[in-house]
């Protein structure tokens, strides 16, 4: 085929002209001598016309009967037409069959639908549909725009390692690897070594994947998913929740700007996405669990919450139900929080951190925390939390040298996926999940 390649999405820019379109076969239409196939290249979908007496005999053959999935090459006419999804349609005039797809044995998701497990079971081709593939761009969007928010402010991004000695967020979680006869684990969270780089380098960010054996089945939990971290130096609570609202507001911005199409066939109510724009509301864990008693004694949750308790799932559906934009709560309880956190000067038993929820239930997408600068009172916490000295000797170390207040957060890039997308649960945010019970494929 001699006329030039074009994805569908650019194919606007072909109108009136032949163009070679190189994909699959996305779902055929046949009715008595006329033929509907839609093509599908990864960038788009696309409706061919295939009319009997207005094509060659062997185009008309190869199209009629193809076999869902089939690889193709196609050659057409780009028309526009208003009616079509994406502004045009295709007048077919020639094609090439790359790989037929057995009829005996053929493409197992058909257009009906299946469950959630048939799905995830056949994930390497469920990433095909039309709403996943639009998701996975949706992702790739967000976790550009996450690298250039940072980027853009003179961060500076610093890889921390994923093979570690030690646990960074609780120890329940760890998941273990033999690393030559020595205990090793698979990284929680960056932050601890992006506290070193951040007093190297002021103002730093990671991005990559982090592991929790997380025992919970929720619609929440991955054991591995990506986060990006910046780390501050100097920086104090107020300066982190300016940072916080600001990415999270250009997150969704960019993903308005540059992926409106895939959030409408994901099917986003985009009006809600709309208002998201900074400032945020920001309460205290104090008046959050006001809230949460007022809602229990009206009979809008079932659970009272108690004061010093971490926020359940429910407690933070229901506080990010109250807001139509994502809320801020900060100062929570030392006590449910990571050992690694600076107390608040005016009340010790609260930590200065402060957790985003997302609305509309989507709770907590970003967790963060000014860093203790203590020596003294970082060694007393590392003991009280049972956690081995020695392994954080090096942490240590960062208070002993010019040791400055700063802190960070962490945004989970799955959370913020489901949450920007709309989605039931986070296994359809990232091309692989891995969960409880899900490790194929
Ligand atoms: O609140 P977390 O545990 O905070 C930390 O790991 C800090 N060390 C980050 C920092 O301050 N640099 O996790 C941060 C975020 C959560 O808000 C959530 O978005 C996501 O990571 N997250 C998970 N996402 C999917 N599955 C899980 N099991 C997650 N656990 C945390
Ligand atoms: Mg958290």
């Amino acid at each position: 085929m001699s006329s030039p390649v074009s994805t569908i999405s650019d194919i606007g820019k072909h109108e009136g002209q032949t163009v070679t379109i190189r994909g699959w076969l996305y779902n055929l239409r046949e009715s008595g001598k006329l033929l509907f196939p839609q093509f599908r290249d990864g960038s788009g979908l696309i409706q061919g016309v295939v009319p009997k007496n207005a094509v060659a005999p062997e185009v008309f053959d190869a199209i009629k009967g193809l076999t869902q999935e089939s690889s193709v090459i196609v050659e057409g006419k780009v028309r526009a037409d208003k009616r079509a999804p994406g502004g045009y349609e295709l007048d077919v005039s020639g094609i090439q069959v790359v790989q037929r797809v057995s009829e005996s044995d053929p493409y197992p998701i058909s257009p009906k639908e299946h469950g959630v497990e048939f799905l995830m079971e056949h994930r390497h081709l469920w990433v095909r549909s039309q709403r996943q593939a639009a998701i996975l761009r949706v992702r790739a969007e967000i976790i550009k725009a996450a690298r250039d928010f940072f980027d853009e402010r003179g961060f500076i991004l610093t890889d921390p390692p994923i093979l570690t000695p030690a646990a960074c967020e609780g120890t329940s979680t760890l998941f273990p690897v033999d690393y030559f006869d020595e205990q090793a684990f698979l990284t929680q969270s960056g932050q601890l070594y992006i506290e070193a780089t951040a007093m190297a380098l002021g103002k730093v960010y990671s991005f990559g994947p982090t592991f929790r054996a997380e025992k919970s089945k929720t619609r929440r939990h991955l054991t591995e998913f990506w986060m990006v971290e910046p780390e501050v130096a100097y920086a104090e609570l107020d300066d982190l929740m300016d940072l916080a609202e600001g990415l999270i507001s250009f997150l969704v911005k960019r993903c308005l700007e540059k992926r409106r199409g895939d959030l409408q066939v994901i099917g986003r109510d985009v009006t809600k996405l709309e208002k998201i724009e900074a400032p945020f509301p920001r309460i205290t864990y104090d008046e959050a669990a006001k809230m949460l008693q007022e809602a229990h004694a009206k009979g809008a949750l079932e659970n009272k919450f108690e004061w010093g308790g971490d926020l359940g799932s429910p407690d933070e559906t229901y506080i990010s139900s109250q807001f139509d934009k994502p809320v801020m709560v900060h100062r929570y309880p030392a006590q449910v929080k990571a050992f690694y956190m600076e107390p608040d000067p005016q009340r010790p038993e609260l930590a200065l951190c402060v957790d985003v929820l997302a609305p509309e239930g989507y709770g907590e997408i970003i967790g963060g925390s000014q860093r203790m600068a203590s020596y003294d009172l970082l060694v007393q916490r590392i003991h009280e939390n049972g956690l081995p000295e020695e392994a954080f000797k090096w942490y240590l170390d960062l208070r002993k040298f010019g040791s400055v207040p700063h802190g960070g957060f962490g945004m989970g890039i799955e959370r913020a996926v489901a949450w920007i997308c709309g989605l039931e649960h986070v296994r359809e945010t990232i091309p692989f999940p891995r969960m409880l019970n899900r490790l194929y494929p």
